[in-house]
């Protein structure tokens, strides 16, 4: 057996899954994908020899672009290319979460600004505004009123990137100063923390603490459900507590950061990812 960890930079994460992988005696490379070069007519020989490759690309779009060619290959991605693809973008995240009719924050999409300031006061303030591709809560805006939204869709049309030109506008949620990170391998939710903070952008790389957050029933099937619902794999679900309507599914992240929730929930994520993926490659060598 041999693994592939596709990967731009040695980051915890990845250390932890090389120890476990030494630990098993499993063959592997770490593979940089600053150096990474496709023929794309020409399937390359050593990428053939490997069981499974997974994908730990900081960057989400070549992370992405490296999943398809891959696929195209027909080698054995985790996650694949059409499940990092769903979670890259806020947009088609909520859609499948909206199909398999899970609950998620009312959401409005708008493409001029004065059309979204329209839209943002049928929500009603406060609103959230997010980039529909981005990570680590960067570019996020609360908006409190109209000066404000006014003043945040100019900013994003006239100093944006294109992508900044769809306004993905979400309802606020009030929720406790703090909100669930649930992490989901295959048909199981493995553990959650609690990210508390603060700051209403409670993301662990923005400087919240993490505790344990008991996996209840409840929190479990709908993680799971939220999982199946972008294509099933190894999946971090971003859950906020409503004061009254209960728990609704913020996001989902593809190529998830694990370092900080090891310690409180006491479970071994890295261990737990490589069972499944060696799982998948043994029923794999079975048929
Ligand atoms: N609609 C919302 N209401 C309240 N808090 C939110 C809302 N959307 C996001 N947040 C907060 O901001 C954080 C980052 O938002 P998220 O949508 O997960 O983007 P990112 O991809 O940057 O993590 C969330 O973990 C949550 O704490
Ligand atoms: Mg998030």
């Amino acid at each position: 057996m041999r693994i592939a960890i596709l990967t731009s930079r040695i980051r915890v994460e990845e250390k932890l899954l090389i120890e476990a992988l030494n630990r098993r005696a499993i063959t592997f490379d770490i593979v940089d994908d600053g150096d990474l070069l496709f023929d794309l007519a020409r399937p390359d020989e050593r990428w053939r020899s490997y069981d499974a490759v997974l994908c730990r690309c900081v960057s989400q779009s070549r992370g992405l672009a490296v999943l398809h060619v891959l696929e195209h290959w027909s080698i054995p991605v985790y996650n694949s290319a059409a499940v990092t693809a769903t979670c890259n973008d806020k947009l088609l995240t909520t859609l499948a979460l909206l199909r398999a009719d899970l609950p998620t924050p009312h959401t409005l999409l708008a493409f001029g600004a004065e059309t979204a300031v329209r839209g943002i006061e049928t929500l009603g303030y406060p609103v959230v505004l997010k980039p529909t591709t981005g990570s680590w809560g960067r570019l996020l805006a609360r908006v409190n009123d109209r000066d404000a939204a006014e003043a945040v869709l100019e900013h994003q049309e006239t100093l944006g990137s294109y992508q900044h030109h769809i306004h993905y506008i979400q309802e606020y949620i009030a929720k406790p100063q703090r909100d669930i990170r649930a992490f989901v391998v295959g048909e199981r939710t493995i553990c959650a923390i609690y990210r508390t903070s603060e700051h209403w952008i409670t993301n662990t790389a923005r400087g919240a603490v993490t505790s344990n957050c008991p996996v209840t029933p409840e929190l479990d099937s709908l993680c799971v459900r939220a999982a199946q619902a972008v294509g099933g794999g190894v999946l971090a679900v971003d859950v906020l507590e409503h004061p009254e309507r209960g728990l609704l599914v913020n996001e989902l992240n593809a190529t998830m950061e694990f370092r900080n929730s090891i310690a409180p929930t006491g479970v071994d994520i890295p261990n737990v990812i490589l069972d499944y993926v060696l799982s998948h490659v043994r029923e794999e060598a079975v048929v």
